[in-house]
């Protein structure tokens, strides 16, 4: 009898899927967050039982930490210079395959991986997919010199692009203030509903001390949605000749 919550059990069945397109030689992107762990784990499953010759970069120290502890060699990025595919969750998912991302703190350098690869596939449960991102808090690692001036100019950002928020939260864990894997810090932004993703996406990037932000557009090819029974959807990106 399986001891995994559905949720789990939707979550291994899109990393299921998603590693059944690993093949021999590949150069490969792993995301972070707990889909990704699972991915990894499968990952490792398939590396044992086959012999898989495999060049392996992490979007993460915990996702790296994760598949050494599993005998994965890991490699830095610069090693391997350009990736066949990276696989990696997401915490929100549009009918563009538009995504957010950052929930696990991650995301400067899953962004980074994603974009030196010639593919991207999204890994999630039913629960991701939406018809428009902004439910779910978006990440924006910023710097921590001037973080209130930062705040600020994000705060008219939002104000100007007619979008609603609530207070921007500095993000914690562990009742410390939370700094990523690059030293820097993450304010999450509470907005209802982004009905111009790439608009905030420009505004966002152009604000100093913002590092990068959560919006992932036009980066996923392909999102791999595992249910509880094993069954697995497949969301295609349309891309335009
Ligand atoms: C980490 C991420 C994760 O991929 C995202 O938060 C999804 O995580 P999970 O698979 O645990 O729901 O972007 O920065």
């Amino acid at each position: 009898m399986s001891e995994l919550s559905p949720a789990d059990l939707a979550k291994d069945a899109s990393a299921r899927a998603a590693v059944a397109l690993v093949q021999d030689g590949m150069r490969l992107g792993l995301g972070t967050g707990s889909t990704a762990v699972f991915m990894v784990e499968r990952l490792a499953e398939r590396v044992r039982a086959e012999g898989l010759r495999l060049r392996l970069a992490a979007t993460s120290r915990a996702t790296a930490d994760h598949a050494g502890r599993l005998g994965l060699k890991v490699e830095e990025l610069d090693e391997i210079g350009w990736l066949d595919l990276t696989i990696d969750g997401a915490d929100e998912i549009d009918p563009d395959l538009n995504l957010i991302k950052g929930g696990g703190g991650a995301l400067l350098r899953e962004k980074i991986t994603a974009a030196a690869s010639d593919r991207m596939v999204v890994i999630a449960d039913p629960g991701k997919v939406v018809e428009t991102l902004g439910a779910f808090h978006l990440p924006v690692e910023v710097i921590g010199f001037g973080l209130e001036t930062t705040r600020i100019h994000i705060q008219r950002l939002l104000d100007a692009q007619g979008l609603s928020h609530r207070p921007m939260l500095l993000r914690q864990r562990d009742d410390k203030v939370f700094c990523t894997d690059e030293g820097h810090v993450i304010l999450d932004l509470s907005l209802e509903n982004i009905h111009d993703p790439a608009r905030l996406a420009a505004g966002l990037a152009a604000i100093p001390g913002v590092v990068e932000h959560g919006l992932f557009l036009g980066m996923a090819e392909l999102a791999l949605i595992g249910s509880p029974d094993g069954s697995v959807i497949e969301l295609r990106r349309e891309v335009s000749e």
